[in-house]
């Protein structure tokens, strides 16, 4: 069978799971939760110590770096009786964290509504086979549950990714859902007309604050959610070990056994957190973009330039990569972000080349390969 490119999070990370599911024998978890809180947040922020598990010691790994306050208070809404809305900019990592928080409470991440302008009510709750509808009735058989029929009857967590890209009153469904905990089968008799919600199930939302606001959110469906906003990354530092953590995870999955070339990575985070900021670090004036530069951006432009030094390159990443390909990162937006960007690097760049040297310098020159 052919290899799969993203496996689920619960697949991906299995070992540290049962890892963690053994050593939590004992501590108190929230009704129809895998783990306790600690435990899952220790499954996304990663644990100091390793777990003596089936033979081995299993590493629990950092997955989400940042706001370590924001993950908690993510978990312990989630134990509550409040939905949780992760909002922000994009490619802040809330899905991410959606799919890592889904996978830790209840072993499922794949339970979710992709919300769009298209996104109709029989896609959150149920829907019918027309075949059996017409030869059986409304019978159980007959209907096609949705995620969220499917969260409320399993007792798992629901994710509703970009649900403010859904029409405001198929968002609307699920006020009534979320405080009363149970759905009405107007189709099924009298008696077995109501799914009950099992312990356990809860929601997760995510929503971007560029595309469409959370301001087309109902007053209503607000008071059912918990909102955390995921801030982009602030420290250079950090992004450099998020780009190297997320670019490693990539590499290896696409069978590329090169290191992870640190000052790449380095320039990387430096650039994009300065670009997002309009902040240099040696107090150049550095412009503003118009497109988002996200960490997951980020990623995306070191992950192509390692693909490229390892097909093309001789293993190699060049500064002419980096910049080939942080200008498609730029460019993506508008056209007018070219001059921008050169001006940038005339400037802010070349006060890095000429205080620092080497790498930088280096970096400095590949501005020619802006056009
Ligand atoms: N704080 C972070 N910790 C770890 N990885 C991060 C972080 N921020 C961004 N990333 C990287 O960004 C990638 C994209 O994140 P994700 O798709 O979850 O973003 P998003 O916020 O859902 O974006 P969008 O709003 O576009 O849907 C992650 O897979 C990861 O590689
Ligand atoms: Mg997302």
């Amino acid at each position: 069978m052919a290899k799969i490119q993203k496996p689920l999070a619960e697949v991906r990370y299995a070992k540290e799971l049962a890892a963690l599911e053994y050593a939590d024998k004992g501590n108190s978890k929230p009704a129809g939760w895998k783990l306790s809180p600690a435990a899952v947040r220790d499954f996304i922020i990663g644990r100091n110590e390793p777990i003596a598990f089936g033979g081995e010691n299993v590493e629990i790994t950092q997955k989400f770096y940042g706001d370590n306050a924001l993950v908690e208070r993510a978990v312990i809404t989630l134990a509550g009786s409040r939905g949780l809305m992760l909002v922000g900019e994009p490619g802040t990592a809330k899905t991410m964290l959606s799919e890592l928080l889904s996978a830790a409470v209840c072993g499922i991440s794949s339970n979710t509504v992709q919300g769009s302008a298209g996104t109709t009510e029989d896609n959150i709750k149920y829907s019918w086979n027309y075949a059996l509808l017409l030869s059986k009735g409304p019978v159980q058989e007959a209907l096609i549950p949705a995620p969220v029929y499917r969260g409320m009857r399993e007792g798992i967590i629901t994710r509703f990714e970009e649900l403010t890209r859904c029409p405001q009153e198929v968002q609307d469904t699920l006020i009534s859902l979320m405080s009363d905990r149970v759905m009405n089968i107007p189709e099924f008799e009298e008696g077995q007309n109501l799914l009950f919600a099992a312990e356990g199930f809860n929601i997760i939302g995510t929503a971007n604050t560029r595309d469409k606001g959370v301001n087309d959110m109902s007053s209503a469906l607000k008071r059912r959610f918990n909102f955390e906003t995921v801030e982009p990354v602030k420290s250079p530092k950090l992004e450099a070990k998020i780009i190297a953590s997320q670019c490693g995870e990539l590499m290896e999955n696409a069978g590329i056994s090169a290191k992870i070339d640190m000052q790449a990575a380095d320039i990387l985070a430096e650039v994009f957190g300065e670009l997002r900021s309009g902040v240099s670090s040696e107090k150049a004036n550095v412009p503003k973009m118009s497109c988002v530069m996200s960490t997951a951006e980020a990623v995306s432009v070191y992950y192509q330039s390692a693909l490229d030094a390892e097909y093309f390159g001789g293993g190699h990443i060049s500064m002419r990569k980096l910049t080939e390909n942080l200008l498609g990162a730029v460019l993506k937006e508008s056209r007018d972000d070219l001059p921008k960007l050169r001006e940038y690097y005339s400037g802010a760049i070349k006060l890095k080349a000429e205080r620092r040297g080497g790498i930088w310098n280096e970096f400095y020159d590949s501005r020619s390969f802006l056009k």
